[in-house]
């Protein structure tokens, strides 16, 4: 039976995108949310171009209370009825109760070689670090930040004269390929994980 995929995002969504894109054909899933905590996220436009719904719920209003913001989002969330929940450039955290209604069916995006620089400002911290080579990491969302069974990772080299930026674009590349293969490979409930 094909699986229903709903995607949470903040920014841009180029994430969502790939993972959207990948959803056709013999795909077993096919995508029936977007959405995210900030209205203006420009992947909201780009989800609804692809004929995907979308909805937003704004986090600041509950300043602190990250309880009550979850049990907002979740309404639309509970009412596209998602077998798998992708967070794509999420930026919010997420409380184990949230997290603990979607075990074992939530995926993150993470721009480092996990366990490597889980949390912020990956890039500069590995080229801070002067690592040789960077990634991303595609991993099951547990109750720890960027933590939980790894499902793929894909490395790029870390170049002379890279800024944060330059070594950003090159792991996003890769992203886009990572986080689609993995979608596919768990969707057909295999959790092997894919090494690009
Ligand atoms: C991506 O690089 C993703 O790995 C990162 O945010 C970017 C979103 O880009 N996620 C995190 O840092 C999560 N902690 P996108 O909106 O273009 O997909």
């Amino acid at each position: 039976m094909t699986k229903r995929v709903a995607i949470l995002i903040s920014g841009g969504g180029s994430n969502m995108v790939a993972l959207c894109e990948s959803m056709v054909g013999d795909h077993p899933a096919r995508p029936v949310l977007v959405a995210s905590n900030d209205a203006a996220a420009g992947g909201l436009a780009k989800a609804a171009a692809m004929g995907i719904p979308t909805a937003s719920v704004d986090h600041r209003p509950f300043g602190t209370d990250r309880a009550a913001f979850e049990a907002e989002l979740l309404t639309p969330i509970l009412a596209a009825e998602p077998d798998i929940l992708c967070l794509a450039g999420f930026m919010r955290v997420l409380t184990p109760g949230f997290v603990g209604r979607f075990a074992g069916r939530m995926l993150n995006i993470h721009p480092s070689l996990l366990p490597k620089y889980p949390g912020l400002h990956t890039h500069r911290r590995a080229l801070e670090a002067g690592d040789t080579e960077a990634g991303c990491t595609v991993h099951e969302v547990t109750p720890v930040l960027d933590d939980g069974p790894i499902l793929g990772q894909a490395r790029v080299p870390v170049l002379a004269g890279d800024t944060e930026a330059s070594l950003a674009a090159r792991v996003l590349v890769q992203e886009h390929h990572l986080y689609p293969a993995v979608l596919r490979r768990f969707a057909e409930g295999d959790r092997r994980p894919v090494i690009l």
